[in-house]
């Protein structure tokens, strides 16, 4: 597949996707969404790749939003149509059956820190800075930042952030759980591998039946997201995965995992 908005590059397990738009600091256009729903959709369709780094071109950003120039332009019902869109294509990271982790390596803002918000983890270089300014420019952010943010880190830092406009630097983005690690910007990429491997390393139905236990469960309530979790536990009683694990434990050996 050829783009001209972002790169993909698959190396074994791992795809990396990387917003390719350094000058407008990485700005999402339709025309990146767009490349970035295609990509995604074409990784949904590989079964070898198990996991998604996500970054920004250069230095400077990981994407610092949609793009303002674009937006100036949009009436109503073609604001609330890209909303969806771009919540849609985000939605292929957050409920994808890779595990997806973005790698923040400079400004993360507005549909920006929206986009890291809808990866399964966040690790950021020290010099980012996230934050959520669409109230600077009247606007609301339209990515699932309304809704995504106070999942991770509460409804009063939420708001703080989205009615403020402020950014926040990495350590504090750390101190409210926004990001799951700070890592010096030369060791973003391997921090970020080590993480995937880690996780890749397990047995991939127990990973995926906890991203939908914590996915589901987040969007219903506690008795009902139990229940989820009561279902999900029974059924990793019927994976070979399982089997694996539990008798390598007693044989003292390392899992050999197959995804069954
Ligand atoms: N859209 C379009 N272009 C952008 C952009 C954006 N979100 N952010 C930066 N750029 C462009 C600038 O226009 C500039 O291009 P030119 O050289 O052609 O003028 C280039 O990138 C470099 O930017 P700056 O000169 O502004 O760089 P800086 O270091 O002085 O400032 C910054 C960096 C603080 C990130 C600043 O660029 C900024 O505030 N950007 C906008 C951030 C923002 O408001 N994002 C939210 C967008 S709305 C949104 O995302 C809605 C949603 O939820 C869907």
């Amino acid at each position: 597949m050829s783009f001209s908005h972002i790169k993909l590059e698959i190396t074994d397990t791992i795809a990396v996707i990387t917003i390719n738009r350094p000058k407008q600091l990485n700005a999402l256009n339709h025309a990146t969404i767009k490349e970035l729903d295609e990509a995604l959709q074409s990784l949904e369709a590989n079964a070898t790749v198990r996991g998604i780094l996500l970054t920004g071109s250069g230095e400077k950003a990981f994407v610092a939003g949609a793009d303002i120039k674009e937006l100036a332009t949009l009436s109503p019902v073609e604001a609330k149509e890209l909303s969806r869109y771009g919540q849609q294509v985000f939605g292929r990271l957050s409920s994808g059956k890779q595990i997806s982790i973005a790698l923040i390596n400079g400004f993360a803002l507005g549909g920006g820190l929206e986009l890291a918000m809808a990866c399964h983890l966040r690790i950021a270089a020290e010099h980012a800075r996230m934050g959520q300014p669409e109230v600077n420019l009247g606007l609301v952010p339209g990515y699932g930042g309304t809704q995504r943010l106070p999942r991770l880190v509460g409804e009063g830092r939420a708001l703080e952030l989205l009615l403020s406009g402020e950014m926040i630097d990495a350590r504090r983005a750390y101190e409210i759980g926004l990001v799951n690690k700070v890592v010096a910007a030369d060791q973003l990429h391997d921090a970020g591998t080590k993480m995937l491997s880690t996780i890749l390393d397990k047995g991939p139905l127990a990973v995926a039946y906890c991203v939908e236990a914590v996915r589901q469960g987040l969007a219903t309530t506690l008795n009902n997201g139990l229940e989820v979790e009561t279902s999900l536990f029974g059924m990793a009683f019927s994976t070979r995965d399982k089997q694996e694990g539990t008798h390598a434990f007693m044989e003292k050996r390392k899992p050999v995992f197959q995804g069954r």
